[in-house]
């Protein structure tokens, strides 16, 4: 017999985890060019924590289901939807549609790419959002170059971490801030650590580098972090800012505070840029539609080996087989000493 109900966790008011809430309904049904999708794992990301406790007034609106990086299984599509087909494995990323902590989800079917058989979902959920910012940030805004010099804040969070190990595949020099009980963290993901709650980190990447870093990743947002993010690199620096964890500390203002600030630097006439960041609905999302051409399985045993050689130090050992995720899913140039930059984008 067919599944009639099924059940989502909902967000009734905004507040911490003790609110959310599991109810049972009818299952939901997609709209012309969505598809139904049997969930098999939901990502818990910064951003729903953020949604959840209240941080953007208003959005989305209450109730809702919390969720953005999604995989499971085509269970019915809407009209005119050619692109996947039912019992099809896809996963679904940066997008503020949300909905994933459900037993069913409608979404866009743009919105998917397929995930090869025979990759663990809870893995392959973990590598949408978080790692395709980084690559974007790193490769795409910042352009980032072998034997450059990076910061990153927030360095053993979601993002940070991503940053630095695709920094490290990258050979670039890596420093990233932290709280000291995430210092063995960040040791082994290849960079120096430096704690922001004891440390000024001007100072001490100045002291660590002599001229400053040629690229700063900036989480966290507000004037006098950014302004600080500023000082921190050498002339010709990229400062690339993407998003306000400060939200949590300081409030809404941080936001247009922190466009504020950037604006501002941009005008200075020292050299050194501070570009748009990759946002979840705009570019992010055009390279995650893209990605669904590319992450195809590799074409050859020969790039099959190159791109899990590349991709093998991303995770620690414990879930190796992440790597092997990522491998199966970039098709990387055999011979390319940029492989994750010509791959993935
Ligand atoms: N494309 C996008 O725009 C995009 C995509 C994904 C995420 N994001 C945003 O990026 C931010 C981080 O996301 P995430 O998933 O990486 O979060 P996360 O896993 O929760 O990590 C956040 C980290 O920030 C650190 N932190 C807090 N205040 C700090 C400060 N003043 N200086 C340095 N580090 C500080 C914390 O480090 P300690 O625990 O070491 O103190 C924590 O590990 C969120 O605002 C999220 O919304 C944006």
């Amino acid at each position: 017999m067919e599944q009639a109900t099924h059940h989502r966790v909902v967000v009734p008011r905004r507040g911490g985890p003790e609110l959310l809430e599991v109810v049972e309904e009818e299952l939901p049904e997609p709209r012309a060019g969505e598809v139904r999708v049997k969930m098999l794992a939901a990502g818990v990301s910064a951003y729903d924590l953020m949604v959840r406790s209240g941080r953007f007034p208003g959005f989305p609106r209450v109730p809702f289901t919390p969720g953005v990086d999604i995989v499971g299984v085509v269970d019915k599509l809407g009209e005119g939807v050619a692109t996947v087909e039912p019992g099809q494995r896809v996963a679904g990323g940066p997008s503020l549609a949300g909905g994933g902590y459900a037993e069913f989800v409608c979404r866009s079917a743009s919105e998917l790419v397929p995930v090869p058989p025979g990759v663990d979902p809870a893995q392959a959920v973990c590598l949408a959002t978080n790692y395709l910012t980084a690559h974007v940030a790193l490769h795409q805004t910042a352009s980032v170059h072998s034997g450059q010099r990076i910061l990153v804040h927030g360095a053993a969070g979601g993002v940070g971490t991503a940053l630095l190990e695709l920094g490290k595949l990258a050979g670039l020099e890596l420093y990233g801030t932290a709280s000291k009980h995430n210092h063995e963290l960040v040791s082994a993901l290849g960079a120096t650590p430096i704690d922001y709650r004891t440390e000024d980190f001007v100072e001490r990447i100045r002291r660590l580098t002599g001229d400053g870093v040629d690229a700063v990743f900036d989480p966290i947002g507000g004037a006098r972090q950014l302004w600080r993010s500023y000082r921190a690199l050498r002339n010709g620096g990229r400062l690339v800012w993407f998003r306000v964890a400060a939200t949590s500390k300081a409030g809404m203002r941080v936001i247009p505070l922190s466009l504020l600030t950037r604006f501002g630097l941009t005008l200075i006439p020292d050299g050194k840029r501070a570009p748009m960041p990759p946002m979840p609905g705009g570019m992010l999302r055009q390279r995650w539609r893209r990605c669904s051409i590319r992450w195809q399985p590799a074409r050859s045993s020969r790039s099959w080996r190159n791109a899990y050689r590349w991709l093998r130090p991303l995770v620690p050992t414990s879930c190796s087989s992440a790597a092997d995720t990522l491998a199966r899913w970039l098709s990387l140039p055999a011979h390319s000493p940029l492989g994750p930059p010509l791959s993935l984008c």
